[in-house]
Order: structure tokens, then sequence, then C-alpha cells
């Protein structure tokens, strides 16, 4: 039976070890194990991991601005999916930001990501056909946490 618990810094290896096997996963200079860190930091029990057997096998990372929430890297070990992980993640993460009194959340799908996004259609996300993403790097000299991914 699996588990689904907050992410910790000591779960960022593991992490990062699934996001680099799971297909639709865009990884940038942001999921370093120093800027994970900082974003666990800066959004305290929010993220959530599912644990089987003692192992990771999926991810959800989640945070908000104080206005929306975000989230990112929602991902199941492949051998992991078809058991509701991915919606028991996501609806842990909506709950936490709910209890942090944000009403809405966002997320970045790749359109070329075909699964994914039949995944949050499916779930009864809104997709977002009036909206265009905008994204700069912040000025060097500060940390580059977003080179190519969302
Ligand atoms: C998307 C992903 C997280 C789903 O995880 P999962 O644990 O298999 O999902 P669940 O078992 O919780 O599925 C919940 C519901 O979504 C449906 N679903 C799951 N994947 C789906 C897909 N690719 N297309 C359509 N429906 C899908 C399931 O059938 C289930 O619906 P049901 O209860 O009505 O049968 C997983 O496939 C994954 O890691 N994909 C690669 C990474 C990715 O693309 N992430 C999302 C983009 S950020």
């Amino acid at each position: 039976m699996a588990e689904i618990r907050v992410m910790l810094a000591s779960d960022i290896a593991a992490a990062q070890e699934l996001w680099r096997n799971t297909e639709g996963m865009g990884l940038s200079r942001s999921d370093s194990a120093e800027g994970l860190n900082a974003f666990l930091e800066h959004n305290p029990g929010l993220s959530r991991v599912a644990m089987l057997d003692g192992r990771l096998v999926g991810t959800a990372l989640c945070g908000h601005d104080g206005r929306r929430g975000m989230l990112y890297h929602v991902a199941v070990d492949a051998a992991c999916r078809g058991q509701g992980l991915g919606r028991a993640l996501v609806r842990s993460c909506l709950e936490a930001l709910a209890a942090a009194g944000i009403g809405r959340c966002h997320l970045f799908v790749f359109n070329s990501n075909r699964g994914g996004l039949a995944f949050w259609q499916h779930e009864g996300w809104e997709r977002r056909d009036d909206l265009t993403v905008f994204s700069c790097d912040t000025p060097a000299g500060l940390p580059p946490r977003s080179a190519t991914g969302p």
C-alpha cells in the first residue's frame, strides 16, 4: 500500500532519479539539489511524494506566491501507474494549498506531452487556450534557476 507524505530534503536524490527516468519532464538548473532545497524551504509542507515499500515512486512539487498555487513535476514511476497515485499526489497538494488560503492552482505541460495533457484533462483541469506563457531569465550574477524548464 503506497503512502502519500510531505516531500523532505532527504527525498531530493530519489526524486531526481525518478525524473531522469520519466518521459515528458523538463529538467532545468532549478532541479539541482540546491535549487530543490530552496524550493522546499520556500514552500514548507506543500510538496508530496508517494512511497511504496520504502521506495519513492511518485512526486508532486507544489508551491504558491500568496495568490496562486503552482504544481511541477507530477510524476509516477512507470511500474506504479494506474493505481491512483498521480491523483492522490495532486489531491493532497490541492488540499495543502486550500489550507494555506490559496484558491486556484496552475501548472505547465509541454504541448508535446500527450500523456500529461490527457491526464490533466481527464482529472478535470481547465486547459487554458486563452493564455500564452512568457519567460525571462533574471540578470547575470543572480543564481539562474530556470534556464530551460518551466
Ligand atoms: C501523468 C501521471 C502522473 C499519472 O499518474 P498515475 O498514477 O498513473 O495516475 P492515476 O492512476 O492517479 O490516474 C488517475 C486517473 O487519470 C487517468 N489517467 C492516468 N493517466 C492518463 C493518461 N495518460 N491519459 C488519460 N487518462 C489518464 C486514470 O485512468 C485515472 O482515471 P480513472 O480513475 O477514471 O480510471 C503519470 O502517467 C506520469 O508520471 N507521467 C509522466 C510524467 C507526466 O507527464 N506528468 C504530467 C505532466 S507535468
